[in-house]
């Protein structure tokens, strides 16, 4: 099977995994990038029994829309029953980085929120130690050297993306050569970096599931 394959099957059996939970006032909350596309396209079968999602990015508000779904402000719905998303690495802890699509702070936001965090991934997102992956790290556009002095004395190596702008008008610094044993505690210490506005660490508020998507079949892993 292609990454691309094992993306579509996860996002389904993320489908599976609620629908006989879901309620007619039930709120998902849907997350970015290509897993979450899968996942959204996949939702499009039920559209009319799906009355009111949250998305975390423009992007998926959007291809939300286009498949006649409806899409709500977090500030106007009371709950979120069930999150949606994928990730750019889990642990076994189903602590993860996430915001290789920028979106981390809404998608924080947004999981902080869900009474029930389902993360979707190909299995190769699964690794023992996080950090393979630069760490996205969402930064008030003129703190940013700061920022990125900052980083390098916590031992990474900082790199400016170029050309991007968050849905929420902000830069992202990428944070190479940075193995996180202890992602608590390093997700608290740059979020106490002023000017950081979110770290894509997910690991205070981690998934409640993670669904992998594997060669054998989908994987389903829960907090430890
Ligand atoms: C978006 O900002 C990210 O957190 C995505 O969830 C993450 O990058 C996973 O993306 P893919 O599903 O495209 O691999």
């Amino acid at each position: 099977m292609t990454q691309d394959e094992l993306k579509r099957a996860v996002a389904e059996a993320a489908l599976a995994h609620i629908r006989p939970r879901l309620e007619d006032d039930s709120v998902l909350g849907i997350g970015t990038g290509s897993t979450a596309n899968y996942f959204i396209d996949a939702l499009a079968d039920l559209r009319g029994q799906i009355n009111a999602t949250v998305a975390s990015s423009e992007a998926s508000a959007q291809r939300l829309k286009q498949h006649g779904i409806p899409v709500f402000d977090l500030n106007a719905v009371d709950r979120v029953d069930f999150y949606i998303d994928g990730a750019d690495e889990a642990n076994p802890y189903l602590q993860l980085i996430k915001g290789g699509g920028a979106a981390l702070t809404r998608e924080k936001i947004v999981a902080a929120v869900a009474r029930e965090f389902i993360c979707i991934a190909d299995g190769s997102k699964l690794v023992d130690t996080l950090g393979a992956f630069p760490l996205p790290v969402e930064v008030i556009p003129m703190a940013r050297s700061h920022v990125a002095r900052e980083l390098v004395k916590l031992g990474g190596d900082p790199v400016y993306r170029e050309g991007v702008v968050t849905d929420n008008g902000n830069v992202i610094l990428d944070v190479h050569n940075f193995m996180i044993p202890a992602p608590l505690e390093m997700e608290k210490r740059i979020n106490n970096i002023t000017g950081v506005v979110t770290n894509g660490l997910f690991a205070l508020r981690p998934a409640d599931v993670l669904l992998l998507g594997r060669e054998s079949g989908v994987e389903t892993l829960h907090a430890r």
